[in-house]
């Protein structure tokens, strides 16, 4: 897979990976991997729909409501205080919601300026659910009733992310595990992907993270996920799920 698809499937926690995968050969009638492999070789877009079965996207808007209140109120003013503009990554963006969260706040905060932000996911179908911006009722359970009406159209039990919001966000395809990433984030968001990467993988990745920061930038990581060496990669703990980065690659190293 990693030949043939620059898939990386080893930094997948095993167990997990083996149940979704048997799980995937049970509902396609396959006899085995080989057959699994073959088929993704011979059938076009088979690849994109077993990424999609393999990965999963569960999100919502303001996933952990009281962690977006601290970024709202505190994590984001202090970095709007420093910069005009900020340059902000929303990775393993799932269906988008968590971005164009990010974006309705941005939208308040600071209505007329522009910021940069980034959303990417390892998983093509999904990325084209998160351009199109429609949600069911659970996805917006925990936006109040105020954004409800003022960012998102209500069509029949469907709603709506409108383009105000929409026109903010640039998706694309990244894969976490094997791409380069950029540099110069204010602020990453890298929540709830992590959890199903070995520990080699979670610690390469958080790295990669940390370096990806500008200095006095913060990630913002999923519920259940701790960063333990998080002083080596020169970040500093300030509140729960969030980082801030203190130090440069240069000055840890020091
Ligand atoms: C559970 S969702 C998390 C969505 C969102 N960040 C949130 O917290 O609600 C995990 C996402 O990670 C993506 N993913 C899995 N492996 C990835 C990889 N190697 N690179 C980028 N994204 C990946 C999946 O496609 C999925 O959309």
């Amino acid at each position: 897979m990693r030949r043939a698809y620059g898939l990386d499937l080893n930094s997948y926690k095993e167990n997990q990976l083996r149940r979704r995968l048997t799980g995937y050969l049970a509902r396609q009638n396959l006899p085995g991997f080989a057959a699994l492999f073959a088929r993704l070789q011979s059938e076009r877009k088979a690849y994109e729909d077993f990424l999609d079965f393999l990965t999963i996207n569960v999100s919502e808007f303001f996933r952990d409501p009281a962690r977006w209140v601290e970024l709202q109120k505190q994590i984001l003013p202090e970095l709007l205080d420093g910069k005009q503009t900020l340059k902000i990554w929303s990775a393993a963006c799932s269906n988008g919601a968590e971005a164009y969260s990010l974006a309705i706040i941005l939208k308040e905060l600071t209505p007329s300026r522009r910021h940069h932000l980034l959303a990417t996911d390892i998983d093509k179908n999904i990325l084209e659910q998160a351009r199109q911006g429609v949600y069911n009722a659970d996805a917006v359970r925990h936006v109040s009733p105020e954004r409800l009406s003022r960012f998102f159209e209500r069509a029949g039990n469907s709603f709506i992310i409108k383009e105000e919001i929409k026109k903010m966000v640039a998706f694309r395809q990244h894969d976490l595990l094997i791409q380069p990433f950029e540099s110069g984030y204010d602020l990453i968001l890298c929540r709830n992907v992590s959890i199903y990467f070995t520990r080699a993988a979670q610690d390469q990745l958080n790295s990669k993270l940390a370096q990806s920061l500008t200095k006095g930038g913060f990630l913002f990581v999923g519920g259940s996920e701790m960063i333990f060496n998080y002083k080596e990669l020169g970040l500093e703990r300030v509140k729960t799920n969030f980082y801030k980065k203190i130090k440069d690659f240069q000055e840890v190293r020091k």
